[in-house]
């Protein structure tokens, strides 16, 4: 097969959602795309749409991997790309859910990637320093709750993985993306209907916008990518702050050190004080108490900026506060 010059790309879960996307993505982009997935009517038709090909596979099943892949680098010795977006949901805790689909999601969403890389690593040598492998991980992989614990592990396993084979591959010239969607609308991820928390159905996006972060990771060489950014903002009134405070739902019952910040070069907000009553809005809806918004506003970047270097608020209007600040800490960490 004449593919003049395009680079190979290999797509798991193609057959909808976030492979699907990407698949259509990296098409316009001009690679030549091998689909995989187990329902070969959709692969089929969307092979032909892109001119590409496909393979059926099961990624729970290891021989089900190493005969695609055997096929695939048959035709393909050097591939350019893995992108492992095969993935199912989990939606029940430990103790509901039952034995079968646990370990399903375990199969598919950490095994898959695993058996997936390991068939095409050939391929993806043969291709180095031109090869990338893209794991589709999760928020799910960073955050744990109950709800979804056994996907939720499932994805922490294959956040490791990732992780692991950046730093494992990279001197073979493979570079490992790993990409941490939100709340994304598919077909196996239903969120606008799934998730209770209008709040939350806010941040849902759709696969085209994860798709399109995939390819600029590729192309710009990030490593770890959260899509899309909102979980790490700090806005002043963000209710999402209050989590890091929040000890009942945290893990081992943590309390992060969030800081007040990244309001900090906003276009819109030249004077940080500006924005302070409405951060106080997290309080005044009950989202925070005053000691915890205290930290969020001061302590926390005191003790953060006055660790490293305790001369840091010398000669600043609140040299005095600060320095009460970083006393009582030293007394604390004396304790
Ligand atoms: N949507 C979200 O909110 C979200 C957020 C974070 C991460 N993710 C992750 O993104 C990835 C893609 O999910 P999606 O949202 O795009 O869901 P989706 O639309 O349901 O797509 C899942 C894909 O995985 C394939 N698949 C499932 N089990 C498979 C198996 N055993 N062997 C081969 N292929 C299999 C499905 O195809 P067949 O059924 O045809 O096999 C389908 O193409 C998953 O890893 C998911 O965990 C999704």
């Amino acid at each position: 097969m004449s593919l003049d010059g395009r680079r190979v790309a290999v797509v798991t879960g193609a057959s909808s959602g976030i492979g699907e996307a990407l698949a259509r993505r990296l098409a316009r982009d001009g690679w030549h795309l091998v689909l995989m997935a187990r329902r070969e009517d959709r692969l089929a038709a969307l092979a032909t749409e892109l001119h590409g090909e496909y393979e059926v596979c099961d990624v729970t099943e290891r021989e089900s991997v190493e005969r695609a892949a055997a096929a695939v680098l048959e035709r393909h010795p050097r591939i350019n790309l893995l992108a492992n977006s095969a993935g199912i949901p989990g939606r029940k805790g430990f103790t509901e859910i039952d034995d079968e689909h646990l370990e399903r999601v375990l199969r598919t969403n950490y095994l898959g990637g695993v058996w997936c890389l390991r068939s095409f690593l050939r391929g993806l040598e043969a291709a180095a320093p031109a090869a990338h492998v893209v794991n589709i991980v999760s928020v799910a992989g960073t955050v744990a709750f109950a709800p979804s614990g056994p996907y939720s592990a499932a994805k922490h396993a294959q956040l490791a993985f990732s992780r692991a084979t950046a730093a494992e591959l990279q001197p073979r010239g493979i570079r490992v993306h790993t990409i941490n969607p939100g709340f994304v609308e598919t077909e196996g991820f239903p969120q606008r209907t799934a998730l209770r928390s209008a709040f939350f159905r806010r941040a849902v996006i759709t696969p085209d916008r994860v798709a399109d972060a995939i390819a600029d990771a590729i192309e710009n060489n990030h490593r770890e990518l959260f899509v899309p950014r909102f979980y790490f903002g700090c806005e002043a009134d963000d209710p999402v702050n209050a989590w890091a405070f929040n000890r009942r739902t945290n893990p081992l019952g943590a309390r992060l050190n969030a800081l007040f910040s990244s309001d900090i070069g906003h276009f819109d907000v030249p004077d940080m004080t500006d924005v302070v009553p409405e951060a106080y809005e997290l309080v005044e809806h009950g989202l925070l108490n005053d000691e915890d918004f205290r930290d969020f506003m001061f302590g926390n970047a005191v003790r953060f900026w006055g660790e490293v270097n305790p001369d840091f608020f010398k000669g600043t209007v609140v040299e005095k506060q600060a320095a009460e600040v970083l006393a009582s800490a030293k007394g604390a960490a004396r304790v």
